[in-house]
């Protein structure tokens, strides 16, 4: 047996223990006896970090939708599959079950074939949360085409990015989205994006706001009859185990959003495996993921990972603050969800608000509570522990990344006893291991280091799009033969992690990661300005916000500083989206430099935090003096 589903404590380590020292054996039962294959794999592992090259279920044939969906109608056809919860509270939820599903999901296959796209090709999807947006995964999955999902909220010039970068010849999106009180105009965006794509050929589009928007004639089509007249049943393409299934872009420390490759095989085992236990999931369970499938939580925990347990799985159209701040409290009530998934910015939103908004729904379905993205802090944990969870439903603070495909720390509820602000322990098959600034592992407890993993586990990126130079330099170069994952790490006097935050220069605002160069080479767009550096700083509800120091170009032309910075976070909106915005802008004279020229981030970073009793030794600096007019002039 392969200890599927991991019930007790004793379990996890005997479990564990296995993992790491069988590793082929224990992820071969693992896919032997769970998932349906066309044809086993040769070999099920077979990897090298110095390349680096890692393969799983090599030789291996199956289609993931035949995992999700196919696979389960003969004993879950009438089961819902999804649950469409839309943005405004008085449209109906919508229901689709495993057969519905099947047949939805083969139209749209379909559908894609009719329009040319082949094995292989890559297709943007540009969608709100709508159901169309799990079924168009799932519709190029089924005949093997490579979806590159970019989240709705991005602007057209982050999703020209994108869309050139992989070379999609077709985008999939609709005339606009519902977000709260707003409608916004997708298509709008999506025609100004394709100003700069002239590969794009084909453009899909579903209706769901019904606004008068432009249809390009030879480019443009509605979804809708084109569904309508598609067959109902489509043969699943048969895919090999590396073959990938998608792309999917985050932020790097510098320029390009990388494009990370994940592949079929390891995927859907480790995202199926993962869900199962970090959410013990029941037959009968509601489960529901707050986040948009726009990001990596959203592809392997509403859509890859609970569809291939056959699980019932909500996505949520809306915001958590419309109509008011009761409304995630609402659906769960009126769905009767059993695991709940969220972000710490939005539990920290939430307590914010009088306790009436929740206490006046009834949570008693709940079981599990999740938490992601980014590190919980102690008060956001309380609440959600004592005011959602009534002290019952164990948190998990799960750990992971895009990188990941999956969750690798994490507590198993019921199962492994949490601590607040701590993942705890690695999941099974995850070798986790803190380096020293030397390049040195730190053996034992009670350390606190860079974050690496040791060993492959079955849903790792495999490459960057275009670029695998790139996914070696900066994923297996800083430390010989591991995967560093960017994160720093203690582990406590038990082996417990918690994760303290990023190392490099990404930061996490409001869960997204955005890396500073992008922010910064967007505002040195802008005609009066010179230089800017960006850094994060604490902020109650985003976890971090954007703080920008901005030297000017000394021509006189713009003397309006409160306009200038309207219009510096215009700019930012426009190349990345407004998630970027920057929360305090300040005109500088100077930047603080090394002899080099290279930027101290240090120092301003423990000024925008206002934490100045400890600026070291600032002498050694080009420019020293700059330092205290900046300090003079904090915003
Ligand atoms: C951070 C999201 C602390 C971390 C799945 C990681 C976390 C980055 C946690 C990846 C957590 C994610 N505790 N930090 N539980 N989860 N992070 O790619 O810095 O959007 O490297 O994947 O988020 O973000 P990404």
């Amino acid at each position: 047996m392969s200890n599927y589903h991991i019930k007790h404590l004793e379990e996890y380590y005997q479990v564990y223990r296995k993992s790491v020292r069988e590793p082929e054996n224990f992820w071969e039962e693992v896919a032997e006896e769970h998932f349906m294959w066309q044809k086993k794999w040769d070999n099920v592992l077979s990897w090298d970090f110095s390349k680096p090259e890692v393969k799983w279920f090599e030789g291996a044939q199956l289609n993931i939708t035949e995992n999700c969906i196919d696979r389960h109608l003969s004993t879950r056809g009438d089961k819902t599959a999804i649950i469409f919860e839309p943005n405004d509270p008085s449209e109906t939820a919508e229901h689709i079950t495993y057969k519905q599903l099947h047949e939805r999901v083969n139209q749209f296959a379909n559908v894609l074939k009719d329009q040319g796209v082949k094995r292989g090709d890559r297709v943007c999807i540009y969608l709100p949360m709508i159901p169309e947006l799990a079924i168009s995964l799932l519709a190029c999955a089924r005949i093997g085409a490579i979806h590159s999902v970019v989240f709705a909220g991005f602007s057209s010039t982050a999703l020209a990015t994108r869309i050139n970068d992989c070379d999609c010849k077709m985008v999939i999106t609709s005339d606009g989205s519902y977000r709260g009180a707003k409608a916004i105009d997708l298509k709008g965006i999506v025609d100004e994006a394709l100003e700069s794509c002239p590969g794009v050929t084909n453009v899909l589009v579903a209706k769901r706001i019904h606004s008068d928007i432009n249809m390009k004639a030879g480019r443009d089509q509605w979804l809708q009859p084109l569904l309508d007249a598609a067959s109902t049943s489509c043969k699943a393409e048969v895919m090999d185990a590396e073959d990938p299934l998608f792309i999917l872009y985050t932020s790097g420390s510098t320029g390009q959003p990388k494009g990370m490759v994940h592949s079929t095989a390891g995927y859907m085992v480790y995202t199926a495996y993962t869900f199962k236990n970090v959410f013990q999931y029941r037959e009968n369970d509601v489960y529901w993921c707050t986040a948009d499938i726009g990001w990596i939580t959203g592809h392997s925990y509403i859509v890859y990972g609970p569809l291939a347990n056959g699980s019932t799985t909500v996505m949520f159209e809306g915001v958590p603050s419309y109509p008011d701040f009761g409304r995630f409290w609402d659906i769960v009530q009126k769905h009767k969800v059993n695991q709940f998934y969220t972000a710490p910015t939005a539990i920290r939103a939430l307590a914010k608000q009088g306790m009436e908004l929740v206490e006046q729904y009834d949570l008693t379905s709940l079981k599990v509570l999740g938490s992601v993205g980014e590190p919980i802090n102690e008060e956001a944990w309380h609440w959600y522990n004592d005011n959602i969870g009534k002290k019952k439903s164990p948190i998990v603070d799960t750990w992971w990344q895009t990188e990941t495909g999956g969750i690798m720390i994490t507590p198993i509820p019921f199962v492994t006893p949490t601590k607040p602000t701590y993942a705890t322990l690695p999941f099974i098959g995850i070798q986790p291991a803190l380096m020293d600034e030397n390049g040195k592992e730190l053996k034992g407890n009670q350390v606190e280091g860079r974050l690496c993993i040791k060993f492959p586990w079955p849903s790792m990126a495999r490459t960057i799009w275009g670029n695998h130079q790139r996914y070696k330099d900066t994923y297996f170069s800083a430390f010989e033969n591991k995967y560093f994952t960017g994160d720093g790490a203690l582990r406590d006097e038990v082996g417990y992690y918690r994760i303290t935050g990023r190392v490099d220069d990404v930061i996490i605002v409001s869960g997204h990661n955005l890396g500073t160069a992008p922010i910064e080479d967007a505002i040195n767009e802008h005609p009066a300005v010179a230089e800017s550096a960006i850094v994060g700083f604490p902020h109650d509800v985003k976890g971090n916000a954007l703080y920008g120091y901005v030297i000017l170009k000394d021509t006189g032309e713009y003397r309006d500083h409160n306009n200038l910075r309207k219009e510096i976070n215009q700019i930012i909106t426009e190349h990345i989206g407004p998630i970027a915005k920057l929360d305090k802008i300040q005109f500088t004279k100077g930047l603080p430099k090394t002899r080099s020229g290279k930027i101290m981030r240090r120092i301003l970073r423990k000024i925008a935090q206002r934490d100045t009793s400890n600026l070291g030794d600032t002498s050694t600096l080009l420019n020293p003096e700059v330092v205290q007019d900046i300090m003079d002039n904090v915003k």
